[in-house]
């Protein structure tokens, strides 16, 4: 079993990032392959919108930009499971985690292609390390990705600087118990 963490946070060893390491971790104990993805790194430039709104990428499959979104979209369709941590910015998810959730989900009605993405099992996870501020909003926003995805919840797990302790342990749990999980489907 394969299973992407994607990083919504500029920084590489913040509270998002930990709460990433941990379920990844967690999964690979359970004996998954996991990958991290920092998204800062990657050039994903925000959708288009082409034509009348609902894209070529409708009609065509693909994406018409040329950046690291494709490739990123292959490793993520590659994975059987998808680990998703974003600081809570403004209540809502980071612009690097929006940005390729967004053009993540426009392939999702791209057409009579099926959806690869369907039925995969997801965590999200929302790190609101200012004020905690905004933390339900954001997820309420990765719940709607992840619906319009077709993802199957595994989890959301909110984190706030004030619960980072125990928080970094449910997120190990949580990356653990999917692959446990998905392990016994497959009996
Ligand atoms: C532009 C911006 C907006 C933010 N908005 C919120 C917010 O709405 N609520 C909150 O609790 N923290 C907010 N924060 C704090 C981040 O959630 C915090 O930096 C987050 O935990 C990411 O930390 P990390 O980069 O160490 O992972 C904001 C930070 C930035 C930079």
């Amino acid at each position: 079993m394969r299973v992407i963490g994607l990083n919504g946070s500029p920084n590489e060893d913040g509270l998002t990032a930990a709460m990433l390491a941990a379920a990844l971790e967690g999964a690979a104990e359970a004996g998954a392959e996991t990958e991290a993805v920092h998204l800062k790194r990657l050039t994903i430039f925000s959708c288009l919108q082409c034509e009348n709104g609902w894209g070529l990428c409708r009609k065509e499959g693909g994406c018409v930009q040329e950046d690291d979104f494709a490739d990123l979209k292959a490793r993520v369709e590659a994975a059987d499971a998808i680990i998703i941590s974003t600081p809570v910015y403004f209540g809502e998810v980071s612009e690097v985690a929006k940005n390729f959730l967004d053009r993540l989900r426009r392939g999702a009605f791209a057409g009579p292609q099926a959806n690869v993405m369907k039925g995969k099992a997801v965590i999200g996870i929302a790190a609101a390390g200012g004020s905690g501020g905004g933390i339900v909003s954001c997820q309420s926003i990765l719940e709607r990705y992840f619906n319009h995805l077709g993802l199957r919840l595994f989890d959301m797990i909110p984190v706030t600087r004030f619960t980072r302790s125990y928080k970094t342990e449910t997120a190990k749990a949580a990356g653990k118990a999917m692959v446990e999980e998905a392990g016994q489907g497959q009996e």
